[in-house]
Parts: C-alpha cells; sequence; structure tokens
C-alpha cells in the first residue's frame, strides 16, 4: 500500500511538473537554447519538444558547437553530456576506448537484453564479441546469409508485391521490410523462418512486443531509475509494455532452445548448424570462458540482441530510404539506370551509386539515432570538456549527420553525390563522422550483413517495380531507440514493364 501510495504522489508530482513544463517553454521563443530551471533542470526543453525530440536535438548541437551538459531535475540521476563533436566521438569509441563502457545505468535501463552484447561490458563483452566475431564471418554463416536473402527475396517478397500490384492494394512498406528482416534474422539466430512475410500478413507477436519495448526503452532515459522500476513493478504506462514485452521475449525463446537442445541430441555425428542459436549450444568454452552454453536464459539474452539487432534497423533502414527516393526521383532513376547497366546478382560491389544513396539516406536516418558512454575515469575531452568519474555521455548520431559544421552548408540535402570521388568511386568517411555502423572496438558486426541484405532489396523493388507513397500521410519519426517512421509508409506499386 505505502508504494502504491508513494507511487500516486510521484504521478501526481510528474502531471505537474509536464503542466509547468508547457506552461514555461510556450513563453520561450528560442527553442535551441536551454535553460536550466530551478528543480526541474533542462527537461522542461526536452519534454516541450518530445514530439521532435531528433530535430531539436540537432538544432541545439548546432547551436552549441556540438557539446553540452544537459542538467536533469535536482536528484533525478538524469545529468547528461551530450556531444557529437568528432574529436570527442573518436576519443570515446576509439583511441580512449577502455575509459568508455556502456556503465552501470545503461545496463539498467536494458535490462531486458540481460547478458547479450548490446548491453554488456568488459571481459564478458570481450567473449561475446570475439565469438560474435567468428560467428559472422564463418564461410557457413555467409553462405546462409546469401542464401536466406536470395530465397525470402524471390519467394516470398517478389510474390507479395506482384499480389499488391495485380490488386492495386496500398501497403505499408515499413512493415513489409520489417517482416522480411524479420524472418531472414530468425533463420540466422535461431534457425526458424517465423514466415511473417507472406500474403496473408499474419500478426507478428514478437514484433509488436520489439516495437513497444524500443519506445519504451526510450522514456527510461529520462526518468528517474526509481520511477520507472516502481512503474515496471506496478506494471503500469510505458513499463506495462516493457513487462508484456519481456513475457514474449521469453516465451518465444523458450520455445526455440528447448527445441533446439532436443535436435541437438539427437544430432549425433553430423556437422552442426550455424544459426547463432546451435553456434552458443555449442560454444567453445575453452577459447570463450565466459560463455554459458548450458544456461538457457544466458542463450536467450545472447540471440535475442543479435535477433533485435539485425531486424530493425535493416528495416528502418530501407524504409527511409525508399520515403527519400519518393521525394528525389532523379535519384530513383539513376540508381535504375546503373543497376540496368552493371547489375548482376553475385557482384553488388559494382553498385557504387546505389550504396552512395544508401549512405546518404543512413546519414540524415541512422536507424540507431543515439549512442551511449560512460566514463570509468575522469578525463578531458578534446573539445575541452570534462568528465568526472561515471557521467553518462550521449551521442546523437541523427544529430551528428545533420552538422553543417561537420558536413558542409547542405548538410540537410539528400545528395549521394557527396558520396562519389572524383574516380567514380566511393568516397570513405572516417567512422567519427560517419557514425551509423558506430566505431571503433564496438563498431557494428552485422555491417556487411545490413549493406548486403539492402542491396539486394533495393536492386530487386527498384528494377522491376514503381510505387507511389500514399499522399496525405504524416512522415515523422516515433521517439525511440530505433529510428522508425511513427505510422508507416504507406505505398502503391505497380509492375515496371
Ligand atoms: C542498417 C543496418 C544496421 C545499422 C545501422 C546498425 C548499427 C549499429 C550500431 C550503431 C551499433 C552500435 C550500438 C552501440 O554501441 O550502441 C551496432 C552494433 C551491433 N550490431 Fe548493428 N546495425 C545494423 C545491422 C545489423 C545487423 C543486420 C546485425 C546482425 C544481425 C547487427 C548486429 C550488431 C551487433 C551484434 C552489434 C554489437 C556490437 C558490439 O557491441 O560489439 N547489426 N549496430
Amino acid at each position: 500500500m505505502a508504494m502504491i501510495g508513494l507511487f500516486g504522489v510521484l504521478i501526481a508530482f510528474i502531471f505537474f511538473l509536464v503542466f509547468l513544463c508547457f506552461f514555461l517553454c510556450k513563453k520561450s521563443h528560442n527553442v535551441a537554447l536551454l535553460k536550466n530551471w530551478p528543480f526541474l533542470g533542462m527537461l522542461p526543453g526536452v519534454l516541450f519538444n518530445l514530439p521532435r525530440i531528433f530535430d531539436w536535438l540537432s538544432e541545439v548541437h548546432e547551436a552549441n558547437d556540438m557539446t553540452f551538459a544537459f542538467k536533469g531535475p535536482w536528484f533525478s540521476g538524469t545529468d547528461m553530456l551530450f556531444t557529437v563533436d568528432p574529436r570527442n566521438v573518436n576519443h570515446m569509441l576509439s583511441s580512449n576506448f577502455p575509459n568508455y563502457h556502456r556503465g552501470p545505468e545503461f545496463r539498467k535501463i536494458f535490462d531486458i537484453l540481460g547478458d547479450g552484447i548490446v548491453a554488456a561490458d568488459m571481459e564478458l563483452r570481450e567473449d561475446l564479441r570475439k565469438s560474435g566475431h567468428a560467428l559472422f564471418h564463418h564461410q557457413n554463416f555467409l553462405e546462409l546469409s546469401l542464401s536466406c536473402t536470395t530465397s525470402k527475396l524471390k519467394d516470398h517478397l517478389v510474390p507479395f508485391l506482384d499480389k499488391a500490384a495485380e490488386e492495386n492494394i496500398g501497403i505499408d512498406l515499413q512493415d513489409v521490410f520489417k517482416r522480411f528482416m524479420f524472418d531472414t534474422a530468425s533463420i540466422l539466430m535461431t534457425g526458424y523462418d517465423q514466415m511473417s512475410l507472406s500474403i496473408e500478413m499474419p500478426e507478428v507477436e514478437f514484433s509488436e512486443a520489439a516495437d513497444f519495448f524500443e519506445e519504451a526503452t526510450f522514456y527510461r532515459h529520462l526518468k528517474p531509475v526509481i520511477l520507472w522500476r516502481l512503474q515496471y513493478l506496478i506494471g503500469v504506462g510505458t513499463e506495462r509494455k516493457i513487462r508484456t514485452a519481456s513475457e514474449i521475449f521469453n516465451s518465444l525463446f523458450a520455445k526455440i532452445i528447448s527445441s533446439r537442445r532436443k535436435e541437438e541430441i539427437s544430432r549425433g555425428e553430423k556437422e552442426p548448424g550455424i544459426d547463432a542459436v546451435t553456434y552458443y549450444l555449442n560454444a567453445d568454452t575453452t577459447k570463450y570462458k565466459l560463455l554459458k552454453p548450458s544456461n538457457d536464459k544466458f542463450i536467450r539474452d545472447v540471440v535475442l540482441s543479435l535477433l533485435l539487432a539485425g531486424r530493425d534497423t535493416t528495416s528502418s533502414a530501407l524504409t527511409w530510404f525508399f520515403w527519400l527516393l519518393s521525394k528525389h526521383p532523379q535519384v530513383m532513376t539513376k540508381i535504375r539506370q546503373e543497376i540496368n547497366a552493371k547489375f548482376d546478382a553475385t557482384d553488388l560491389e559494382k553498385l557504387v551509386y546505389l550504396h552512395a544513396a544508401l549512405s546518404e539516406s543512413m546519414r540524415l536516418y541512422p536507424p540507431v539515432p543515439f549512442n551511449h558512454k560512460s566514463s570509468s575515469k575522469s578525463d578531458v575531452l578534446p573539445s575541452g570538456h570534462k568528465v568526472v568519474a561515471g557521467s553518462k555521455i550521449v551521442i546523437s548520431i541523427y544529430a551528428l549527420g545533420r552538422m553543417r559544421c561537420v558536413w558542409g552548408e547542405d548538410a540537410s540535402d539528400f545528395k549521394p553525390e557527396r558520396w562519389i570521388s572524383e574516380n567514380g568511386g566511393l568516397r570513405s568517411e572516417p567512422s567519427s563522422k560517419f557514425l551509423v555502423f558506430s566505431a571503433g572496438p564496438r563498431t557494428c558486426l552485422g555491417k556487411r550483413l545490413a549493406l548486403l541484405q539492402m542491396k539486394m532489396v533495393a536492386a530487386e523493388i527498384i528494377q522491376n517495380y514503381d510505387f507511389k507513397v500514399v499522399e496525405g500521410q504524416k512522415i515523422e519519426p516515433v521517439t525511440s531507440i530505433i529510428l522508425r517512421i511513427k505510422h508507416g509508409l504507406k505505398v502503391t506499386v505497380s509492375k515496371n514493364i
């Protein structure tokens, strides 16, 4: 009872706070200037700008020389340093990496991911990284990636688009890409095809749970730990969504791991499969001492992170890419010309302009919009900002991609040409500037796979279909840790004959 009473007081206080925020912020005209209010800190500015948080953060970074200290409400533990200065990024993610971990706060916020690679730190992270690297570079895994993407494309995506074209049905392209990536990631990570992309478009419990989890996790960053923990305990608000998501993840993985274990027992002398569950059930613990192949919860944690990493990011990238193409038909025409002149399904490397357009699209709409760090020891960043031990640091990858002082005056324009060098090849940019796949020892393990899948899907659609974005829909990102379009991307397709 006492707990519920305390919670009631907290909720009433938050309502009061929100009311006050809107009142105070409506009066302030320069939203890019962060005002530090007594007791409330800078939270009013954030709450007022929540619906356009990504763009607002870009404006604040631009106005504050790319780095600023955010002060949360007093005693809330939500103070953070925000920076997109490429010198600081390089310092934290690469040259001084050992001093910058996920940190205990991040692990608390991402507790649903448990011991998976996304939230892990220190020695466990190293074992997960090395074993993950070995898996992602295994010849059989690479072959499986190619074969399952090809068959999902030919046997599921193409028939689906053909039917939509034939019957002139509007489709949500974002949902289609999510299903495509969920099915392929599931084959690679669990050994099972979830068959979510089919003409019938079945309901996908996991997909909804993952979307809820990602949105609710965003809000955890803004609340004191005690508040969201209480909400979780009682099961209210966004925390109820996290609880439901966690139950769905657990039940899916319980089934998968149990049947995979049975298959392992009856496998005998046959070669084990190359999906991530089988790989970690047979993990070499003499090499990777901290892996726990006999622990189901551990396998669930490791593979859940991989499944989420594979599904959501690549589908987000493809959705924003097709939306940008609809706004820039000349880019679409150039890609189509390149595909028609050079395309050979076995050599996607030749599609330089397509690669440039994908990079440009991810610069403006990075699927993972934030990166977090926590400093182990006190330090001074190259920009001169001091960080004390345990400081929380946030890099807005979205804002970094839009900084005029980093990308030039045309930073907000979609221009694939900026990625083409004088000799017609691809111009490479340092990862401290193009941070879409992160940088240093924590660089994305799935980058190669993601680019392969994006190019295969994009080439197939652009070569064979025309699509039209349904007019009147509002295209804006959802407030989440993955940059999805809030209400999806409704399009109609027709065959390009
Ligand atoms: C366009 C697609 C993708 C983008 C933009 C992307 C981006 C990222 C980013 C920014 C990180 C760093 C996260 C952080 O440190 O907070 C990351 C890490 C990671 N990504 Fe990706 N990713 C993509 C696709 C994939 C795919 C398809 C997979 C595999 C199935 C994958 C697996 C991973 C893993 C395992 C990590 C953790 C690496 C580590 O911490 O050592 N990613 N990715």
